[in-house]
């Protein structure tokens, strides 16, 4: 998710770009640049690091003529997809000879299909960006058509993926030409002249008038002009908007909290990180970071899992669907439990580090110890070209886009989502079949649009979520799959409502957490249909023999486990090792809500930060 601004009117563009950038910078901060268009052509300056590092490159720029005299240009805030985030990497990138200029937020799936055909051609390539792709593809239509507008058209219908584009051209550098599917481009409209960006917390300093795209739209701005069409060149016509949020609501997407708003994203990003890595015809997944062959695959004879906190949660799941998917070996360390163990590990260890952000030290140091003992290392880690992605040398990036919530949300759904990938390609590597496989893969390929009814129950959740604004202690219980569940809802509402919480396999309440049990003790069951669910409603019967008030998270339709416990929250009906990622939404949504309605900091609670970085 990374931020863009565009301008083209009769102010200069440099300051209007570099203030717009800062107002993006939670979108993404690993690089930023800017391209300015005026009668001495167009002008790329990029760096890596954050916009005051570019700003400070830029120097006095308010005094300097040659910025000064430039009244178009485009922008760009990096969160890095493809490629480290370098200078090089940066964008706006340059295409042709540097006669079109682009920025870009989403992924482009075939571009190294693009970039082949490209090199054949003769275009030198000087990043590892999916997106320099695009600007050399519209560069090369520009040839054929000296229409800049008319070569992006030609070159999106070329593109697989999704894109939020701006561009502009050394031949009509007053022009910018923008265009999305799957990431959202926002135009401002004002007297004369015209801001682009990537959401409206950019736009709204200078103008509330705006008009959304809509995926496959395209639109030529020329200072105050706007003209949009389809990719095929038919007249489009869309609404204006008025946007009435504050910028600080803006920056949220309109969500009182970043957390809320990153609950919200889950649907789109967990289908960012399994886009491309479903084969249906095969069975399998595609995860071409691991750099492991099925040859290598059967040779290994374990798989650990090593994170902290969610992550640790997570390779949980990971372990469970390893055993059940692959029959293999599978198990979950603590990180700073396996790091000063001297582990045993070996060669015919796969070790996956589990990480969003892939600066946790404890996760680092257990890298570190693990390649040291000749595991086979990878990581599975948010940002790009963080220390563990680098250190591990192979892994699979989550592409969850910048988690700003220190409660982590949508990097643990896209962390399972991706173990669940892991695990059928282990699973399809020995003795799973193809239509078991092609199963799995359908059920993977549903999981986005069961966040989203999960997602659209937020209000029911809400009214159970108010019966527990005052209690101090939580009990949540689950087997299986939905163990690591309750694991990961204790730890939501611990970490954001300080509700002392608890998660325990089911059995382990009799052998002695039982004793805690008094009359009105909440108890979360984690109860979806599966394996097990018939255990824990046995286990619940012990709960309220005790007094507690027992929340089923339970199947819809479910009605056995609906007229026992006292409050319920339903999830869609799904296997097991999916219904991971739908339980805990809902119980994410619930940890949002109680703490919400005790008033507390959601988005930055006491104590904690986002990334332990140290031991
Ligand atoms: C989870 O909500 C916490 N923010 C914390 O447990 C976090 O998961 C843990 O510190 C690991 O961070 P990482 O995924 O960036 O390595």
């Amino acid at each position: 998710m990374c931020g863009i601004v565009g301008y083209s009117g009769g102010r200069s563009a440099a300051s209007i770009l570099l203030n717009g950038l800062k107002r993006l910078e939670y979108r993404g901060y690993d690089s930023a640049g800017i391209a300015l268009g005026g009668p001495d052509g167009v002008c790329i300056h990029k760096r890596e690091g954050k916009v005051a590092g570019l700003v400070e490159q830029l120097g006095d720029y308010e005094n300097r003529p040659e910025i000064q005299r430039a009244h178009s240009g485009i922008a760009h805030t990096r969160w890095a997809t493809h490629g480290p985030p370098t200078t090089a990497n940066a964008h706006p990138h340059a295409g042709g000879s540097g006669e079109v200029v682009l920025v870009h937020n989403g992924i482009i799936e075939n571009h190294s299909s693009l970039r082949a055909k490209l090199q054949a051609d003769g275009y030198q390539f000087v990043s590892e960006t999916d997106t320099e792709v695009l600007s050399h593809l519209i560069a090369r239509e520009l040839l054929e058509t000296e229409s800049l507008v008319d070569a992006v058209r030609l070159a999106l219908t070329q593109v697989v993926g999704t894109f939020g584009i701006c561009c502009m051209c050394a031949a009509e550098p007053d022009v910018l030409v923008v265009a999305r599917r799957g990431s959202p481009i926002v135009i401002g409209l004002a007297e004369g002249e015209t801001i682009v960006a990537s959401d409206a917390s950019a736009i709204i300093s200078h103008t509330r008038q705006v008009i959304y795209l809509d995926d496959d739209d395209v639109a030529r701005i020329e200072h105050g002009s706007v003209d949009i069409s389809s990719l095929d060149a038919r007249p489009v016509t869309r609404e204006t908007a008025d946007i009435d949020w504050s910028s600080d609501a803006v920056e949220k997407g309109g969500y009182a909290h970043y957390m809320l708003k990153e609950i919200h994203d889950q649907p789109e990003a967990i289908r960012n990180a399994i886009r491309g890595r479903l084969d249906a015809t095969r069975g399998t997944a595609v995860l071409a970071g691991l750099n492991l062959e099925p040859r290598d695959l059967v040779d290994l004879q374990r798989v650990v899992f090593v994170g902290c906190g969610t992550s640790l949660n997570a390779g949980l799941v990971g372990e469970y669907a390893v055993e059940d998917f692959a029959a293999m070996l599978a198990e979950v360390e603590q990180a700073a439990e396996f790091r000063y163990r001297n582990p045993i590990v070996s060669s015919t260890d796969l070790l996956l580090a589990i990480s969003q952000s892939g600066e946790t030290a404890d996760t680092l140091a257990a890298v570190r110890e693990a390649a040291e003992k000749g595991a086979c290392v990878a990581g599975l880690v948010n940002v790009v070209g963080s220390t563990i992605a680098r250190e591990a040398g192979r892994g699979i990036y989550l592409h969850a886009g910048p988690e700003i919530s220190v409660a982590s949300t949508k990097a643990f759904t896209c962390q399972v989502a991706v173990l669940l990938m892991v695990a059928l390609k282990m699973g399809r590597s020995r003795r799973m079949s193809r239509e078991a496989g092609i199963q799995i893969v359908k059920e993977i390929q549903r999981v986005p649009e069961l966040v989203e009814r999960v997602v659209a129950t937020s209000d029911a959740i809400a009214m159970v979520a108010q019966h527990f604004t005052e209690c101090q202690h939580m009990f949540y219980i689950g087997r299986g799959y939905m163990y690591p569940v309750a694991l990961e809802g204790a730890l939501k509402i611990k970490e954001i409502s300080y509700v002392h919480a608890e998660g325990y396999h089911a059995a382990e309440l009799k052998h002695g957490p039982i004793a805690l049990l008094e009359k009105g003790t909440p108890v979360v069951a984690v109860l979806c249909e599966g394996p097990g669910k018939d255990k824990v409603l046995g286990n619940v019967a012990e709960c309220q023999a005790r007094g507690a008030v027992v929340v089923g998270l339970i199947t819809e339709g479910d009605e056995e486990s609906r007229d026992i416990c006292d409050h319920v929250i339903e999830v869609p009906k799904s296997p097991h090792y999916t219904a991971t990622i739908t339980a805990t939404v809902a119980l994410q949504l619930f940890a949002y809500h109680v703490a919400r309605l005790r008033d507390c900091p959601i988005d930055q609670p006491r104590n904690l930060a986002k990334s332990v970085t140290v031991e």
